[in-house]
């Protein structure tokens, strides 16, 4: 990583490792956005990062729920996958003011695009994409 804004392409092993420097620089309150199409890794960075924090528990995708939450090392982690946001006016009821009431809060969304003018601040960006070559893929963050 190095810096706060860069680009590479990652293995699935660099993408974990990625993630986990990530945790250990994050401060919270942080809120960050992985966009990707389906498939791209974002639940794999998710579940890096929750690892890097300090969750123990596996880290599954959010489907119904929207919102799953974990405890870390000294944070409390959420998970958001706003995939299956139909319009930006469901939003209403995920507690993003609640969830970054907390001091502790760090919240991972997926798919942030979709929540519109609903988006908590970002305050990171992760995007993910494809290559065209199986097993790595394009990442940039700021
Ligand atoms: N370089 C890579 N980075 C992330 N995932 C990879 C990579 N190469 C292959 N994969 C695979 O691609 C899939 C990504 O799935 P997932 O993380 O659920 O994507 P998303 O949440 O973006 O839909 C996983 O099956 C993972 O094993
Ligand atoms: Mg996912």
């Amino acid at each position: 990583m190095g810096v706060s804004v860069g680009s590479a392409r990652v293995d699935e092993a660099q993408l974990a490792d990625w993630g986990a420097e990530f945790a250990r620089r994050l401060t919270a309150p942080a809120v960050v956005g992985i966009s990707g199409e389906l498939g791209a890794g974002k639940t794999t960075l998710v579940r890096a990062i929750a690892s890097g924090l300090g969750v123990a528990e596996p880290v599954t995708s959010p489907t119904f729920a929207l919102v799953h939450r974990y405890a870390g090392r000294g944070v409390t982690v959420y998970h958001v996958d706003a995939y299956r946001l139909k319009r930006a006016d469901d939003t209403g009821d995920l507690g993003f003011d609640d969830m970054l009431g907390e001091p502790d809060a760090v919240v991972l969304i997926e798919w942030p695009e979709r929540l519109g003018a609903a988006s908590p601040g970002l305050t990171h960006r992760v995007a993910l994409a494809h290559t065209g070559e199986d097993g790595t893929r394009h990442m940039e963050w700021s």
